[in-house]
């Protein structure tokens, strides 16, 4: 039975461990950034001799380490776009904005260890030649701008960061920037702009992609919370070794924020893939199941804008067996593994490994009409199938769910839905608005039908009783 595998959260809960930096040393902090900055020379297997910031780029490469923000993009190939021969400097941004909804475990780390995620950025920053970083935290997070502003106080004042970091030779200084209070502030290119003082209008790519152009039009590498203290544990162990961790091309360990209907709402650090979303919903180490008396429903397993699992969806996965050999399985959803590709491979995303979990109890269609109002509410509006598609499909849902619905918005809401994403818009949020509305109207036709139909019968009935609207009123005038 999958258990908790805590490396990132190790001390976070544990009684007595604090936030400060004595506390942070007393239990090995900083130990990986001296090993980072005093690294002796390697050879690779491909004959290659790599040493300093070069060999912690290799190992992060070899770690198989992907994004824990939201794509799951690798981050040892994102740190390699990054334009080393421009001559401008190069500039590393901590997505701390974790605004996608569902998600709450960049919280915990800054909250409860923010130590970690700076040595985490410091090592990055050395490994990528930055000489200035930001933390873009999300503006609700008033307590955790002050956290790390005082980390970084105690960071400096012990020259983990400043001129010459112990005595390595290297400058770097880190600021906190708190964010514009929107969703769109996450999207990395819509961050940078948020960050120079504009408005958080995310950028075409190309020409605009942050390793080549980002902020202040420089090359720019933004990596999420929980990625840039995974680059601590990656230099710890080194790459090899925390590429065991986990399951292959899905390494090393996640949080899991699990909300909704289960008796343990939390989040929960795992090795990646050693744990299905059946156990992580219901062993007792994890959500703990559902409420009594009640049957599960469905599962958005990777923030709010990942498509929905429907209790009982089956999928063929390809799967090594016992022998080791590759073969096609048929699983249950909540058989899945969680971990990138067998969640892709299952048509959805782990995204930024939020699991919401909806029973029985659920009215579906309120649960999207929700979802849609917040995607409605937070498109920027510079794309009109975003801008628009989002407000129709956030009204017709707002419609339905109030008793005023039609049979036929079903199909309405998936034309719209399958008119925004698709290389229409500028950035992923079209995909985000889009894939919910596609997946829960798409496995639940029948109880949107449904509720457009009861609301079609009940409105006929009311004109037969009273007329149509305003007949009343025309017959009084022309009685008078
Ligand atoms: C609409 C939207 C919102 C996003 N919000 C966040 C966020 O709050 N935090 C985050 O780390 N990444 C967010 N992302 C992903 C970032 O654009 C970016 O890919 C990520 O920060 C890269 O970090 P990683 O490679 O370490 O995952 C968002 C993406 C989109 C399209
Ligand atoms: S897709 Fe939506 S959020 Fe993204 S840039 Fe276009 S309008 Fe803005």
């Amino acid at each position: 039975m999958p258990q908790e595998f805590r490396q990132i959260l190790k001390y976070a809960d544990q009684p007595g461990y604090r936030l400060d930096l004595d506390c942070y040393v007393r239990h090995g902090g900083y130990e990986a950034l001296k090993k980072a900055l005093n690294l002796p020379p390697r050879t690779l297997s491909d004959g290659r001799s790599v040493s300093g910031p070069e060999q912690i780029r290799e190992e992060v490469r070899i770690s198989g380490l992907r994004g824990r923000g939201g794509a799951g993009f690798s981050c040892g190939l994102k740190w390699s776009f990054v334009d080393r021969k421009s001559g401008k400097p190069i500039y590393l941004i901590c997505n701390a904005d974790e605004s996608e909804p569902g998600t709450f475990k960049d919280k915990q780390i800054i909250y409860k260890d923010p130590h970690q995620m700076l040595e985490g950025m410091i090592i990055a920053c050395y490994a990528n030649d930055v000489h200035l970083a930001y933390i873009y935290i999300r503006g609700e997070f008033v307590e955790g701008a002050k956290i790390l502003n005082r980390a970084l106080k105690e960071a400096r004042a012990k020259n983990f960061l400043g001129k010459n970091i112990l005595g390595s030779g290297y400058d770097l200084d880190i600021w906190v920037h708190r964010g514009a209070g929107a969703y769109i502030c996450g999207e990395e290119t819509g961050l940078i702009e948020s960050l120079e003082g504009k408005r958080a209008y995310p950028r075409i790519k190309p020409p605009y992609f942050p390793a080549v152009l980002g902020l202040y039009l420089c090359p720019t590498i933004v990596n999420n919370v929980e990625t840039l203290c995974a680059v601590k544990h990656i230099v710890a162990l080194g790459g090899a070794e925390y590429a065991k961790l986990g399951t292959s091309n899905n390494t090393g360990t996640r949080i899991v924020s699990i909300s909704g209907h289960v008796k343990r709402p939390g989040y929960y650090e795992v090795e990646v893939g050693k744990a299905t979303i059946g156990e992580l919903i219901n062993d007792p180490a994890f959500g703990g199941g559902l409420r009594d008396g009640r049957k599960l429903k469905a599962v958005i397993p990777g923030g709010s804008s990942a498509k929905v699992f429907k209790a009982g969806e089956r999928f063929k996965l390809r799967r090594r067996g016992p022998d080791g050999k590759e073969a096609e399985q048929e699983v249950d959803m909540l058989d899945l593994p969680y971990d990138f590709d067998s969640l892709i491979a299952a048509g959805s995303m782990s995204g930024s490994g939020a699991i919401i979990v909806l029973d029985d109890s659920t009215d579906i269609v309120e649960a999207l009409s929700n979802i849609a109002e917040f995607y409605a509410h937070e498109s920027c509006g510079q794309c009109t199938p975003c801008r628009e598609g989002s407000l129709w499909m956030a009204k017709a849902l707002h419609r339905l769910a109030h008793g005023e619905g039609r049979k036929q918005d079903a199909d309405y809401l998936v034309k719209i839905a399958d008119n925004i994403p698709g290389g229409r818009t500028i950035c992923a949020f079209g995909e985000a608005c889009a894939w919910p509305v596609q997946s829960f109207v798409g496995k639940f036709k029948d109880e949107f039908v449904a509720r457009g139909a009861a609301d079609e019968e009940r409105k006929a009935r009311l004109t037969e009783a009273i007329g149509e609207p305003g007949q009343a009123l025309v017959a009084s005038a022309t009685d008078s």
